[in-house]
């Protein structure tokens, strides 16, 4: 790659660095393009010296875009093509939150196995994904896109999908290239209002806040995208300590940088640039490779080069590397790489994808609550009411390649299923349904009430004050109650709701945004074909006021040792309990587990030493079942304060009715150190707290000695 670079004059160079949208190459220049173009301050010179595209719809598109190109190159660099394909291409899985509240990263790499097998045969070469921002406020509409709120499982879940994406080899036809985003802290907005400030210690940030971005970057992704808001004071856009500090010097990261859509153009909003071209200055100097949407640096790279304003060794290495992703993705010998119509058309929604889709729809879903009225027999009948009844919109945001029209209803999936629904019928209200209708539902033994969020209520600029159910939802369940049923909550969110209105329910499902095969999931899970095993990856709050509220919080001087009998100087609301409402990791199942005969293999351990943790995992019926078996450590006398408990490993486990299982976990002391603000891993010896338990309300306890 070397002696292309040497090849190449400045402007070929610095077009590298440009990403624009597959437009400029599809559309009429001159007709259609003429205000972007204008906007951007481009010429067709400058649209042809680019070096990567962002999104693209289909092969025959990529392929018609990428040889329009190369006619043109003087070089043959090929265009790198790049897209949002985050929780599947066509066949959709659960959203990333959804994803996390199975608890298990194997799942997290299957949906990205199969989402890079068909986004390669439409010609993408690197997804924007996996989204590593750890978050505490479900107010931020993003969320939705994040694996929540544990840095622990963030890191599990954001490695597992870079494996899947890239699989180990990025020339096979079947490999998409990971980018992880958005370094850094994106997701701790202030107020969870989306693009709003953030304002993060480094030591948060360095044992929090990172650790999903650290994970993604260890697991060998090759591509880092920075978000939209600043870390102290300067956005991470130009925010060298991120970019060079961390990634390049602590990290050893040795991929490529992009910037957020228009986000070096930004800078200039943010007040700290003056102009694009002190925008381009700053990116290039802090360490930014790509330049995402907008156009600082064609425009003004050159003349900052040329008079020595920025040395061209910088230029040189950030261009070296997306010439080297290009080459690893085979791009040279290939340009088109895995862009192949037929087999993009034999390829997405496969039946053993949309299969993917079903069996991991169903392991995300999160029994709430259950008054035993779940699983349902299919002799009862059941109606379906609610805003979202008939609901197909299942696949949530950021799903842009899927579609809906082909994801069945519930309905239609019972129909199929012999236990059509006497009645389904969308209303935003009771209130809504006329007396007939009401005969209808009486005919009805238990009622479905299809609730929650519209799918685009989350996801980027939806954030909320209002987390609650919207509109008059919540009168759903007394007026089901009225007519002397039972109520079933299936609700669908993007984020933890406030549920307090609908407690009284006799069983909430949390189901998400579930994907393509959505409603035959929630179908298995309400018949026990599936026994619920999702967990929470993030707290649902009581109210607002409690935001932000998560499982690894730091003690505080005056602690509250009992909710119930508070003291009057201690850390407390005077309206509320601090617990959440539903804790990380809840979630219940149709079967009772029981967690006991908790032993560690030493009560004093040394740094070289290996800590074995285990407990006997019972399965006492009425169904064989998965559960979540997790390991928590406190960490009561540390050089600095840390959480009072926190979630430092976890498994999956499948055990049969009456079947008894010895799970194990091997702590070393990695999992008992944790970062310092300059990002040293370190680790104070004394005593240590541990908890284990398959729920975070039923959980052993011991302690141990590190020497
Ligand atoms: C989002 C990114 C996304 C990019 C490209 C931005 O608005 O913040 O997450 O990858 O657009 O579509």
């Amino acid at each position: 790659m070397k002696t292309l670079l040497e090849q190449m004059t400045l402007h070929e160079k610095i077009g590298q660095l440009m990403q624009l949208s597959p437009f400029f190459f599809l559309a009429d220049l001159e007709k259609e393009a003429a205000g972007p173009i204008r906007e951007l301050h481009l010429d067709e010179e400058k649209i042809y010296s680019a070096g990567s595209i962002l999104g693209i719809g289909n092969a025959a598109e990529m392929i018609a875009v990428q040889s329009k190109y190369l006619e043109r190159s003087r070089l043959k660099i090929p265009l790198l093509f790049m897209a949002d394909v985050i929780h599947g291409y066509k066949t959709i899985f659960p959203v990333p939150l959804a994803l996390a509240a199975s608890w298990n990263p194997d799942t997290a790499r299957r949906c990205a196995r199969v989402s890079a097998t068909e986004a390669a045969t439409s010609g993408i070469h690197m997804t924007f994904s996996p989204m590593a921002d750890l978050v505490r406020d479900p107010r931020w509409g993003r969320c939705v896109e994040s694996f929540g709120e544990s840095p622990l499982l963030s890191g599990r879940f954001a490695a597992a999908m870079v494996e899947g994406y890239q699989n180990g080899d990025l020339k096979r036809s079947d490999s998409v290239a990971a980018c992880v985003k958005h370094f850094a802290g994106y997701g701790a907005a202030e107020g969870g209002r989306d693009y709003n400030t953030v304002d993060l210690s480094r030591q948060s940030l360095q044992s929090a806040y990172l650790e999903g971005y650290r994970q993604a970057v260890k697991a060998g992704c090759r591509g880092v995208m920075t978000a939209f808001n600043p870390i102290e004071g300067i956005p991470c856009t130009v925010n060298r300590y991120l970019l060079r500090d961390v990634l390049r010097t602590q990290w050893g990261f040795d991929g490529l940088t992009i910037s957020d859509y228009d986000s070096l153009a930004e800078t200039i909003a943010h007040g700290v640039a003056e102009d694009p071209s002190q925008a381009a200055l700053m990116g290039l100097e802090a360490g930014l490779d790509i330049e995402m949407a907008s156009s600082c640096y064609i425009n003004h790279l050159e003349e900052h080069i040329r008079s020595g304003n920025l040395p061209l060794k910088l230029l040189d290495e950030a261009v070296l590397r997306v010439l080297t992703l290009k080459q690893d993705l085979g791009l040279f010998d290939n340009p088109n790489k895995g862009a192949d119509a037929l087999r993009e058309s034999t390829t997405v929604q496969h039946p053993d994808h949309l299969r993917a889709a079903h069996e991991v729809a169903a392991e995300c879903a999160v029994l709430l609550t259950n008054d035993g009225t779940l699983p349902l027999n299919p002799a009862v009948s059941v109606a379906i009411l609610g805003p979202y009844a008939l609901a197909v919109k299942t696949n949530g945001p950021w799903s842009w390649h899927g579609y809906h029209d082909e994801n069945p209803s519930l309905a239609e999936v019972l129909t199929a299923r012999g236990i059509s629904p006497v009645f389904a019928k969308i209303a935003g209200c009771p209130e809504e349904y006329s007396d007939h209708d009401i005969d209808r539902i009486r005919k009805a033994d238990v009622v479905l009430l299809a609730l929650g969020e519209p799918e685009n209520w989350s996801g980027e600029a939806h954030s909320r004050t209002d987390i609650g159910l919207p509109g008059r939802q919540a009168e759903f369940v007394p007026f089901v109650r009225s007519l002397g049923k039972k109520a079933i909550v299936l609700l669908q969110n993007g984020r933890p709701l406030v549920l307090e209105e609908i407690l009284d329910a006799s069983a909430i499902l949390e189901t998400w945004f579930l994907g393509s095969r959505a409603s035959e999931a929630i179908a298995d899970l309400l018949y026990g074909v599936t026994n619920p095993s999702g967990r929470l990856p993030m707290s649902f709050p009581r109210s607002v006021g409690q935001i932000p509220v998560y499982h690894d919080a730091l003690p505080t001087g005056r602690p509250n040792h009992n909710e119930n009998h508070p003291g009057e100087y201690v850390t407390k609301y005077l309206d509320a309990p601090n617990s959440p409402r539903f804790a990380f990791g809840h979630g219940l199942s149709y079967s009772r587990f029981e967690v006991r005969n908790l032993s560690l293999s030493a009560s004093k351990i040394r740094k070289d030493d290996v800590l074995a943790v285990e407990v006997d995992v019972i399965n006492h019926g009425p169904l064989a079942g998965d559960t979540v078996i997790q390991l928590y450590l406190g960490d009561p006398v540390a050089r600095i304060s840390r959480p009072v408990r926190q979630l430092v490993t976890f498994r999956k486990i499948h055990v049969a009715v009456n079947e008894t299982l010895r799970v194990r976990f091997e702590l070393d002391i990695h999992d008992l150190s944790y970062r310092l603000a300059d990002g040293t891993l370190v680790c104070d010896p004394g005593r240590f707290n541990l908890w284990v338990g398959d729920s975070p309300d039923r959980l052993l306890s011991s302690a141990f000695v590190l020497e």
